[in-house]
């Protein structure tokens, strides 16, 4: 059994777990972020199942991950995805299976111009699911004419990520991405990214911000200072000031943080070490969900003499997702949990998150988790 098989064991003690995570490096921690978990438990069991994927705009790849006339599979959103680059540059993405005869375009589907050619009848779709041409048919069955919301996703790119725009009724984008200058500006460094699978829902990751407690015992946090959060629309924000040991002794610094909307969190680290952390978070199923850091830093700290303090600003935040991915990975989910004092704003949090639930299924699921309280 390799080490990162034994990583998952949910019987090893948590404090064990964590030694033995703080000994992985290199390839091995790699592997392990984003293995699948050994001995995991399924959705229903972690009373996950019932919990909607919420709607948004959601990362898919890096932009540089996807060349003009690029073709991939992907597979976010509990669907089958293929996301095409056009020779216009336009990123596109439609649900995979091809609606002529089902095959996968995200094998063998090839761009022509701005459109995906399938692979199996080479049937002609755009971006908005539209069949363009069938070269060995003069006619196009009307139904195939007429664009597809239902299996079409607008996208769009900015701070280096293909961004798509998920919604369970198809509903248009409620709101904008949110564009940092720091990306791509000639004084910032490239990205620096890591990644993580999280067997885990999206509100379950969004929520750690909010839980207090947790710093101390799972990352062990001594003074957790009180982060004053601001909840506005579909944008959660903070800012805390903070002091830091570096090796030019104790320093004053700040820490924003935000998220717009459900998939694009972000954290500025100023005062010590120019730090901007561009996250995207993106389901792959309601239990399971995709999650990268993006970090750029302000060249003058990263290649000057504060090089050591801008690595350690990027370790620790990596070390600290490592830890909490380890309670994510088997977390259930509670539902009116009973909280206390010290516990964090954990409820304003829920309230908040609750608007990227469409109405329908979180009315479904709230129904259900009644039904299950009143039966036990
Ligand atoms: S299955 Fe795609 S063109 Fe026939
Ligand atoms: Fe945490």
């Amino acid at each position: 059994m390799s080490e990162a098989v034994d990583l998952q064991d949910a019987r090893t003690a948590p404090a064990l777990v964590w030694q033995q995570l703080d000994r992985l490096k290199g390839e091995a921690l790699l592997e392990w972020r984003m293995a699948p978990i050994a001995n995991g438990r399924s959705a229903q069991e972690r009373n996950i199942d019932g919990l909607p994927m919420p709607f948004g705009w959601f990362a898919l790849c890096y932009s540089d991950e996807l060349g003009v006339g690029e073709v991939k599979p992907l597979r976010y959103f509990e669907r089958e995805l293929v996301l095409w680059r056009g020779e216009d540059g336009t990123p596109r993405l439609l649900d995979a299976y091809c609606p002529h005869l089902g095959a996968h375009m995200g094998y063998g589907g090839k761009v022509d111009g701005q459109h995906l050619q399938c692979p199996f009848h080479s049937w002609r779709w755009d971006g908005e699911g539209r069949a363009v041409d069938i070269p060995y048919s003069k006619s196009i069955p009307p139904r195939m004419k007429r664009p597809a919301c239902e299996r079409s996703y607008p996208t769009a790119e900015v701070n280096g990520f293909v961004w798509a725009w998920w919604h369970p009724q198809h509903v248009a984008p409620l709101y904008e991405l949110r564009t940092f200058e720091e990306v791509g500006h000639p004084d910032w460094t490239d990205y620096e990214t890591h990644e993580w699978i999280v067997h885990g829902p999206m509100q379950a990751l969004a929520e750690n911000g909010a839980d207090s407690a947790h710093f101390k015992y799972v990352h062990g946090v001594v003074d957790n200072p009180d982060y004053d959060i601001r909840y506005e629309g579909h944008r959660r924000t903070a800012e805390v000031r903070v002091r830091m040991g570096t090796p030019r002794g104790l320093v004053d610094g700040a820490i924003a943080y935000g998220v717009d909307g459900a998939g694009q969190p972000w954290t500025r680290f100023t005062g010590i070490c120019e730090t901007l952390l561009v996250t995207g978070v993106t389901p792959i199923a309601r239990d399971v969900t995709h999650l990268r850091f993006a970090f750029t830093q302000l060249k003058a700290d990263r290649d000057g003499p504060n090089r050591g303090v801008a690595k350690a600003v990027i370790r620790d935040i990596c070390k600290q997702l490592d830890q909490d991915k380890v309670i994510w990975d088997r977390q259930a989910y509670i539902d009116q949990a009973p909280l206390c004092a010290g516990d964090g704003p954990i409820n304003d949090f829920r309230n908040f998150f609750r608007q990227f639930y469409e109405g329908a299924e979180w009315d479904k699921y709230r129904e259900a988790a009644r039904q299950r309280t009143a039966s036990h």
